[in-house]
């Protein structure tokens, strides 16, 4: 029996996919490579130290995604295929809606037609928009402040009413704080497409001398240094959660929210000031205006997902910083523009 992964080869995708493998699971990569590179397949292989099933799909083809199901034996999917830039969902965002939207209502369909009822979903913390104070639980109230976070949230709406019209589903919804870090090995990690909006690929830029210094979106929040403060996670702790939910659904059915997070939270300046400690680099750094629509404190309540999933996240901040810069140095640099 395959699991089949969509958008395999991103950022959370392709760290999910070793942590899989070595969990001693047949995996399917699919990947339109809209975002991605082929070479990370190779870079997945290098890692597992064997051969991983990869397929240039697109999801929005129906019939391409139905010969998938066909030439496997798919017993379950996690899906991350979809667009996550904030910014970009602003200009544009059918292509956000169309993409996103679209590619789920296929796979779901396709899921249907060959009877696979067993789904992780990549959802985001973002839909816990802007009105809920930390520690966010699953069943605070939820909005979304983009067009990008709305495609995260009619996503659990329509996937959540598709498990209750439908009998026998299981379908878990990841919602992901801040994810940092990389493969230890340094041959994965996060290669933003075009530039950057995240504080981790900015850092990683600074640091190397290819920026000058590092611009701080507000210094004057209610906070204890001014700055904003997130839940920062290793990307091998998120990969490790998908791994425990699959196992989840398994054996419990309906539709259910998962945070992934570390329960901690750190302000964007303490992320400077370990990144600086544990790597011994300078991250030169300006405060500037606050950026629209940033949220002031991110921070996950953990317990259900400790509770139903036997999952904590394991890696410390200073791990984070220091498995970033090592990617970094190996194959980052030559790949973040
Ligand atoms: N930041 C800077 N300078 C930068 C980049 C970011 O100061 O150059 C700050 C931001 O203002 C924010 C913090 O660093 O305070 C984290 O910003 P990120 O862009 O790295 O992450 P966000 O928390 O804004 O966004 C993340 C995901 C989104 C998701 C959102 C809500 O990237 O996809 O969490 O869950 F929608």
């Amino acid at each position: 029996m395959t699991i089949l992964v969509t958008g395999g080869l991103g950022f959370i995708g392709s760290h999910t996919i070793v942590e899989l493998i070595e969990q001693g699971n047949d995996c399917l990569i699919i990947d339109n490579l809209s975002k991605s590179t082929v070479e990370v397949v190779q870079r997945i292989e290098t890692v597992v130290q064997k051969k991983v099933p990869f397929l240039q799909v697109e999801m929005l083809d129906k019939e391409a995604l139905r010969d998938v199901f066909r030439a496997y034996n798919i017993s379950s999917v996690i899906h991350f295929a979809g667009y996550k830039s904030v910014g970009e969902s602003i200009e544009r965002p059918l292509l956000y809606y169309q993409n996103n939207i679209i590619s789920t209502l296929n796979l779901l369909e396709i899921m249907q037609e060959f009877n696979v009822k067993k789904l992780v979903f990549s959802s985001s913390a973002t839909v816990y928009g802007d009105e809920n104070w930390p520690p966010l639980k699953e069943d605070l109230p939820l909005s979304a402040p983009n067009p990008y976070g709305r495609t995260k949230l009619m996503l659990e709406e329509i996937l959540c009413d598709f498990v209750t019209a439908n009998f026998g589903w299981s379908v878990a919804l990841m919602r992901y704080f801040n994810p940092i870090g990389a493969h230890k090995s340094g041959e994965l990690g996060e290669l933003p497409f075009g530039a950057p909006n995240n504080l981790m690929p900015h850092i990683l830029k600074v640091a190397s001398g290819e920026k000058n210094s590092l611009k701080i979106f507000g210094g004057n929040y209610d906070t204890k240094d001014g700055s904003c403060i997130r839940d920062f996670i290793h990307i091998m702790d998120l990969a490790d959660g998908h791994v425990k939910a699959l196992q989840y659904i398994e054996k419990n059915m309906g539709c259910e929210a998962f945070n992934l997070g570390t329960g901690r939270g750190y302000s964007v300046l303490n992320l400077i000031h370990t990144f600086e400690k544990v790597t011994g680099e300078k991250v030169p750094y300006e405060i500037v205006d606050r950026r629209e629509g940033d949220i002031v404190v991110s921070i996950a309540d953990v317990q259900k997902a400790e509770t139903s999933l036997g999952w904590k996240a394991k890696y410390r901040l200073e791990d984070m910083c220091k498995d970033s810069w090592r990617w970094y140095q190996t194959i980052g640099a030559l790949s973040i523009k």
